[in-house]
């Protein structure tokens, strides 16, 4: 090994890696050492405080704890001699003689009790010390705090503050009266905790436990008796995982390493699993009564039968898919439409458009990509050649510069944001770009909190700085880049002295965040739904991927271009073609050449034309124009923007089959309800924000008759006249590598062994590639190319009627229309009720006190919720979360589109406040 230490191990010779400590040679050797308050995961330090791991060293008179000390050349290391032995021992000893009694401890099975079985230490010849603090702190709904089993480790301090960089947990006191302590030693459930959960799993005594694991004495009783490896089933970061089962039933979450989250989670991914086991959960196949009306959905979902009947699954199945066939034969294909799902798997996405397109006669097919990064994908096609990532987020940790820009990561891709700020910690430029305040400007070195809307001319501010500074990379943009003379031209006009005025960001601070993107060694782009959902989202892509080519920042370790995706499995939806334009890996459906190939693959006649997006097929029910709809997994009575608009459209169909596992929003429109499988229950492919191809697999039984999702798309295809025989899952995903060049040489068995692929990957034996376009871009010239943008307003700005902007977004424990985490217990404990963000200046001024209920009102409705004093948020900007049925953001979103991604403008929209003046009580 290059750069090696070579020394003796136990009578053998090793060689350490640079930096690798003698502990981590001995364990890649197979030589067990103990250890307590080392943790060998990633992103841990040693701190070389328990004396657990000690080792003699010849010719050194004291031990040395081998989880810190590195090895020099020709050393002679004794990891089993008998004096390292009686001092390893010797420190269980004295542990053991202060842990409570195990039988009965919060954590029998802890790691430290099982080295003390080990070294062979049960009971202790020392007395108890007794601890005057001992404290049980049960406040926090999703973990237990009972510190007399703490062995002050410290690895929960290091796991909050420098790990998931929260900075909540710290050691107050000395010597014996040592304690770990949350914020200024509240009790855990007030603290500023975000329950990622990281102290409870670097936790080596249980001192730090999931509530679930426990009974109220805090006594360990609920221990799981299997495990299943799978994937988080949240956000696009796509964190690996572990369910831990008891009796079928999921009881706690243990992060894994994977290559997104190297053993981390966040709240949702760790305690915001027991939706799957909700009394709500649909069990049996319902048809909508004889005479109630699809105006009537005041149904309470854990109580269907008032509007439904249960049907048996051949009832259910023949209803559902006969009165869409019969729609298809009357009216033709275009008379129909398909919402598919991000939260599924690859291979329910790609029998879906299969169906809607082979089985209805249309490309009208699309799901909640429309809603979140439609423009983003728009405009890197036309741009770079693929609307993908050109690099992990990682490849933060390799970046001078790091740009955040629309995007709240601590909330929406908390694992992400803990390498963002990881990065910050190691020493990169951070800077944010966002109207709200968000968190991580906490990490940032520069925040631009610019004017809403306003991201153009931000941007452009910048290239003109760039272009008109010669900082842009002349080599680069001669040999990889197209139209540049275009962009220089464009952003002429936009000097940061004038943008200033436009975007309220000081034209010196756009000068120097412009020279230190286009100076530093590497510097990459994250951006979020702040860019995307406007109706100049694809312009503000468009920019940022202009800030990437001009700098030749793209293509090499630490740069790149990323828009963070949303659902945990959007980006694969998006690639299996459930988008009404393209075929899988985004062919367009007008290209007549794709088309043969599609129609010999799939061996029927297929349309020619696109099909309709989500905000479209909306307009074309209330037009008359589709009138039967299957609905796999989404929620666009929720979802959509204008939602009294979308709601009144599902209310007119004639025919509409919601599959799903819950009765949603969008379910209480329908005519048949098919009851489906929660994502911990089944076997299938996911596609994180990375381009990773992950594995999940099924982990709990379905309840009741639900069944799998995938079986109910082949029944519901069949009922359509296909003649579909998929066997097994796996059938389904090599059927898509036959057709999507993208994932080449993934196979079913390797996702399944591997547990993660990037794509895409040149053979089946390599890994595949993190970074691309490092070699140009898959376009038609294979030059990437500038697109000018130019300033829009926003489609509805504020007046004397609606004088505030209102945003929306996602909180950290409740994701996408709450359908799952508002049925988490830890999740709905933590954020009960919808709330709406205000800076302190606006609830003043409108007479309303953080708590309060208020009204708020747009041009397309009014919803009532309570006021939340946040003095990040900038006068005039109102941030509503959409998770909340009872006070749905959408009721108030404007629907105008982005005119190339077809993107609602959800970041943007005049409304008003009043203080809500109804009796308290009847708020209640
Ligand atoms: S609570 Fe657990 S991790 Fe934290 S110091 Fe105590 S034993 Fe170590
Ligand atoms: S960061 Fe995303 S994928 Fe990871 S645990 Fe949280 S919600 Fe799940
Ligand atoms: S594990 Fe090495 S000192 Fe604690």
């Amino acid at each position: 090994m290059l750069d090696g230490i070579t020394f003796t191990l136990d009578g053998k010779e090793v060689t350490a890696g640079p930096g690798e400590t003698i502990w981590q040679v001995a364990n890649r050797q197979g030589t067990e050492i103990p250890h307590l308050c080392y943790s060998p995961k990633p992103g841990y330090r040693p701190d070389g405080n328990c004396r657990a791991c000690m080792v003699e060293v010849e010719g050194e008179r004291v031990l040395a704890a081998s989880c810190v000390r590195t090895p020099s050349p020709g050393m002679k290391v004794h990891s089993a001699s008998e004096r390292a032995k009686t001092s390893r021992k010797l420190v269980f000893e004295l542990l053991v003689a202060d842990q409570p009694e195990r039988e009965t401890s919060q954590d029998p099975n802890s790691s430290f009790w099982n080295w003390a079985d080990r070294v062979e230490v049960a009971d202790s010849r020392f007395p108890e010390l007794g601890r005057p603090n001992k404290v049980d702190d049960f406040s926090h709904p999703a973990m237990a705090v009972q510190l007399d089993a703490c062995i002050h480790c410290n690895l929960c301090v290091r796991a909050c503050r420098e790990v998931q960089v929260n900075d909540v947990i710290g050691m107050a006191g000395r010597g014996h009266l040592e304690q770990i302590v949350f914020d200024f030693n509240d009790p855990m459930g007030d603290s500023t905790c975000v329950a990622c959960g990281e102290c409870v799993q670097a936790c080596p005594t249980g001192a730090l436990m999931p509530a679930t694991l426990i009974d109220a004495e805090g006594t360990y009783t609920n221990a799981p008796d299997r495990e299943v490896n799978s994937v988080c089933p949240y956000c696009g970061v796509g964190c690996q995982l572990t369910y831990q089962i008891h009796d079928d039933k999921i009881v706690a979450v243990e992060g894994r390493d994977g290559p997104a989250n190297q053993n981390r989670l966040c709240v949702k991914g760790r305690f915001g699993f027991d939706y799957a086991h909700h009394p709500d959960r649909l069990t049996v196949p319902l048809i909508r009564k004889e005479g109630v009306s699809k105006h009537d959905v005041d149904i309470d979902p854990m109580n269907p039968f008032t509007h439904f009947r249960e049907a048996t699954w051949e009832e259910a199945l023949a209803v559902a898919s006969g009165g869409l066939a019969k729609i298809r034969d009357e009216r033709g294909g275009n008379a129909l439409a398909g919402f598919g799902s991000a939260k599924g798997s690859n291979e329910e996405a790609y029998l879906f458009q299969k169906l809607v397109r082979t089985g209805f006669g249309t490309n009208n097919v699309d799901h909640c990509t429309r809603l979140c990064h439609a423009s983003s994908v728009s405009a890197l096609i036309e741009g770079v050649g693929s609307g993908a990532v050109s690099a992990p987020f990682m490849a933060a940790e390799d970046a001078e510069v790091i740009v955040v820009i629309g995007a709240n990561p601590t909330e929406n891709h908390p694992v992400a944001a803990t390498f963002f700020k990881n990065a910050a910690e190691r020493g990169a430029k951070l800077i944010v770009m966002d109207p709200r305040g968000v968190a991580l400007s906490r990490h940032a070195t520069h925040m631009l909190q610019f004017k809403p809307g306003r991201d153009v001319s931000m941007l452009n501010a910048m290239l003109h700085t760039i272009i008109e500074e010669g900082l842009y990379d002349k080599q680069y943009v001669q040999a990889n880049t197209e139209d540049f003379e275009k962009l220089a031209e464009n952003v002429k006009n936009y000097p940061p002295e004038e943008m200033e005025k436009i975007c309220g960001i000081p034209a010196e601070t756009l000068r120097e965040v412009a020279r230190l993107y286009a100076r530093a060694e590497s510097s990459i782009i994250f951006w979020g739904m702040g860019v995307s959902q406007h109706i100049h989202g694809t312009d503000n892509s468009r920019c940022l991927i202009a800030l990437s080519l001009v700098t030749g920042q793209i293509g090499r370790p630490g740069t790149g271009l990323h828009p963070l995706r949303g659902q945990n499995n959007v980006q694969g939806a998006s690639d299996a073609g459930l988008i009404p334009m393209f075929y899988p890996d985004y062919k367009s459906v007008e290209d007549p050449e794709v088309q043969a190939f599609y129609e010999k693959y799939w061996n029927t006649k297929l349309d020619p034309k696109r099909g309709l997006t989500v905000v479209e097929i909306m307009d074309a029910i209330h037009a008359g124009k589709i009138t039967g709809c299957y609905i796999e997994g989404e929620n666009p009575a929720m979802s959509d923007p204008d939602v009294n608009h979308a709601r009144e459209a599902l209310a007119m169909l004639d025919h509409l089959v919601v599959q799903d596992i819950f009765l949603t929003e969008t379910a209480k429109y329908a005519d048949v309800v098919l009851p489906a499988s929660a994502w911990p229950e089944k076997d299938g492919t996911v596609i994180n924000t990375n381009r990773q191809v992950q594995m999940g697999r099924a982990a709990v039984p379905l309840p009741g008759k639900a069944r799998q999702d995938l079986w109910i798309i082949q029944d519901m295809a069949r009922g359509l006249g296909l003649d579909w025989n998929y066997g097994h899952v796996s059938e389904v995903f090599t059927e898509m590598v036959g057709a999507m060049p993208s994932l080449a040489n993934i196979s079913w068995e390797r996702v399944d062994r591997e547990e993660s692929v990037t794509y895409p990957v040149d053979s089946p034996n390599e890994p595949g590639h993190d970074i691309v376009f490092g070699n140009g871009f898959p376009t038609k010239t294979g030059r990437g190319k500038f697109v000018p943008a130019k300033l829009i307003n926003p489609a509805e700005t504020p007046d004397l009627d609606y004088p505030l902007v209102l945003t929306t977004g996602r909180q950290l424990e409740h994701w996408h229309t709450g359908s799952m985490t508002r049925r988490s217990n830890v999740l709905d404990a933590v954020e009960p009720e919808a709330v709406a963000y205000m800076s302190p200046h606006d609830l003043t001024r409108a007479g309303i006190k953080t708590g309060e209920y208020m009204l708020v009102s747009s041009r397309r409705g009014t919803i009532r919720l309570k006021a939340r004093i946040d003095d990040r948020m900038p006068v005039g900007l109102v941030f509503i979360p959409f998770a909340y049925a009872e006070a749905a953001a959408n009721m108030l979103t404007n629907p105008q589109l982005d005119p190339f991604g077809k993107i609602p403008e959800f970041k943007y929209c005049a409304i008003k406040i009043e203080r809500d003046l109804a009796p308290a009580e009847a708020a209640e």
